[in-house]
């Protein structure tokens, strides 16, 4: 595959804003650079703006403000032919009166490609997707995941440099999804094409990503390598949109050395890391995840703030515990404890006391 060398980001969106009717803009101010063989996913609730945005970089739809450029060039600029964009969309859209070959061939006669070498590429890029048997089927005489297979090395078949994803395993089952994660990466991979895929699966981002862009109202919440994004979430939307995590409400009373001291609206104090709160008296949510909860007040920092719980229901899941409290006036405060053979199990009507280090609890905005 021929590839350029360049100083600048491959794909850019520069101060990006869309509106279909005038009026409300669905996109609302959208800066993305992409090096070259990035794969970068685009995760976000529906409606976020997530497909629009793959749709302007495909250039099927223009941008009502900003710039858009691929490899430097402004997209605007690069008629749809030399644009050079694989594209694969939920719901295969295959040609159903041709054959997975002539599937295949159809980019390159679009593209004026001569038919011996069109044959050539066809069998490479069903080789890539292990569907070289498959070459004289109809779509319909497919399984699924041999549809989104085919449809997959139709987005190849052409050596495009920058492939568009919009939610292509959204239809098949969890084995067959798990599967092509894998494939899919390993081949973007492999043959360094850029990839922008979109999922609303925020499992799926986080294991196929290089980083991810986390979408809601038409803006990027947070664009991060996938354990920045978990561990490092940068205010409320995004804590709560990615894992599991628990949220008490207070007031943050000081701020000394790093640690904000937040009274929840309880009454109790707690210890965290302000993360985007800055002095006493503003309103935070803060946000632990289940598995930093310390339930053995010997392992915490000395001076440690600790809160009474209550066991409301445990809940064997073979790897993990998983119990639920009452906490600081919530009763779905969720703990996840290894299933180590020294672990506890606690029982419903227990009461104990639980903490965390003040760098594992996330002082967001409210
Ligand atoms: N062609 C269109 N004309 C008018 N409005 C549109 C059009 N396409 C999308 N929208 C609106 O733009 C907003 C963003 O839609 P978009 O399809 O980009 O969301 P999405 O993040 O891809 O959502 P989903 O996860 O449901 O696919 C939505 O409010 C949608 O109704
Ligand atoms: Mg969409």
């Amino acid at each position: 595959m021929a590839k350029t060398k360049h100083d600048t980001a491959f794909v850019e969106f520069e101060r990006v804003q869309k509106s279909y009717d005038g009026v409300n803009l669905v996109v609302k101010d959208l800066n993305l650079s992409m090096p070259q063989g990035e794969f970068l996913t685009m995760l976000g609730p529906s409606g976020s703006g997530k497909t629009t945005c793959l749709m302007m970089l495909a250039g099927f739809e223009t941008a009502t403000h900003g710039d858009i450029r691929l490899d430097g060039v402004s997209i605007n600029n690069i008629p749809p032919h030399k644009r050079g964009i694989g594209m694969v969309f939920q719901n295969y859209a295959l040609f159903p009166h041709m054959t997975v070959a002539e599937n295949l061939a159809f980019p390159l006669e679009v593209r004026k490609i001569g038919k011996s070498e069109r044959e050539e590429k066809v069998m490479r890029a069903l080789g890539m997707v292990q569907m070289q048997d498959f070459a004289g089927r109809r779509p319909a005489q497919l399984s699924g995941g041999q549809q989104q297979r085919i449809a997959l090395s139709r987005a190849l078949v052409f050596e495009p440099e920058l492939v568009l994803m919009d939610e292509p395993l959204g239809a098949l089952d969890k084995q067959l999804r798990e599967t092509l994660q894998f494939e899919i990466t390993n081949l973007a991979h492999e043959l360094g094409i850029t990839t922008v895929y979109v999922t609303h699966d925020q499992t799926e981002a986080l294991t196929m990503s290089d980083r991810v862009a986390v979408f809601d109202d038409g803006r990027i919440q947070q664009l991060a390598p996938p354990d920045k994004l978990y561990e490092e979430p940068e205010n409320s939307f995004v804590a709560q949109f990615i894992g599991e995590n628990n949220t008490l409400e207070g007031v943050v009373k000081e701020i000394n050395n790093g640690v904000a001291l937040v009274q929840l609206d309880g009454g109790d104090i707690i210890d965290a890391k302000p993360v985007n709160v800055t002095k006493p008296g503003e309103r935070t949510r803060v946000s632990i995840r289940p598995e930093r909860v310390e339930m053995d007040p010997t392992r915490l920092q000395e001076g440690a703030h600790t809160l009474k719980a209550e066991v409301l229901e445990f809940v064997y899941m073979g790897d993990i515990f998983r119990t639920r409290l009452r906490v600081a006036g919530t009763d779905e405060f969720i703990i996840k404890t290894r299933n180590a053979p020294d672990q506890v199990r606690l029982k419903p009507g227990e009461q104990i006391e639980i903490g965390w280090m003040a760098e594992d609890c996330r002082a967001l905005d409210a």
